[in-house]
């Protein structure tokens, strides 16, 4: 089975990294569109014109299912990518909030989400919660926190400051990682707020949705991996070696 894994750049390696652990696939072919990152500052109509142009991209490769591992993506552009794949779509929104259900029975515990403008703009992760009916939810973007992670930086004293500047009085009981970087800087989330929020991470969540919806069983060995993006593809195959090992 191939799966193929679209987002704006390289912060969908964090999903890459769940589904080759859960041994969920036997090929992964990823495209992070590089050369126009980030997505989560642009509009609707960009980011689903830049996610068409990504499926065409896929359709060469005939994959069993499409996930876009970008929120942004998954926020603004999923039914455009559904109606238009001859295969299977999933985004991170639904089983994120499908994980949080999971973890946290009480629907008064105040959940915050982060994640890019673009994501926090769409309220798609809110709307699907008060489905689900959690109502007490706080929606924050914190972009900043995107190009941090993608120095390399996943703790320290920038990205303190950095926490102090969003979360400034906040004591959610979960923290919904509304964005393919964030899972980079979970344990400084976390510690932030003392370990008493429960961390949901979009590509564990995609994990466990795939092989509850699809059955999927664990293969005996890891995925082939092939890497792509529309500039740069030697930095992001570095990038990929680092994050994945
Ligand atoms: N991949 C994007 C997301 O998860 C973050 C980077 C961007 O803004 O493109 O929303």
């Amino acid at each position: 089975m191939r799966a193929a894994v679209f987002d704006s750049g390289v912060g969908g390696l964090t999903v890459v990294k769940s589904l080759v652990e859960h041994r969920l696939f036997d090929e992964i072919v990823y495209f992070g569109d590089t050369a126009r990152v980030p997505y989560g500052i642009k509009d609707k109509n960009t980011i689903i014109r830049y996610s068409l142009e990504a499926l065409e991209f896929f359709k060469n490769f005939e994959p069993d299912i499409l996930i876009a591992a970008c929120n942004s993506v998954s926020a603004h552009a999923i039914e455009e990518l559904r109606s238009n794949a001859p295969f299977p779509v999933v985004g991170v929104i639904e089983p994120g909030v499908m994980a949080l259900e999971q973890k946290i029975e009480n629907k008064d515990a105040q959940i915050l989400i982060i994640g890019t403008n673009a994501t926090i703009s769409s309220a798609r992760y809110e709307k699907e919660l008060q489905k689900r009916g959690y109502h007490n939810t706080i929606s924050k973007a914190t972009p900043l926190f995107v190009p941090i992670v993608e120095e390399g930086i996943f703790e320290g004293e920038i990205l303190e400051a950095t926490m102090r500047h969003y979360f400034d009085g906040l004591h959610p009981d979960a923290v919904i990682l509304g964005c393919t970087h964030f899972p980079l800087i979970a344990n400084a989330i976390s510690r932030y707020f003392n370990h008493k929020a429960t961390l949901i991470h979009s590509g564990e969540a995609i994990a466990e949705h795939l092989i509850k919806s699809l059955s999927l069983k664990s293969r005996s060995k890891e995925p082939g991996l092939k890497f792509f993006a529309s500039e740069n593809p030697e930095k992001l195959k570095k990038i990929a070696s680092a994050w994945l090992s």
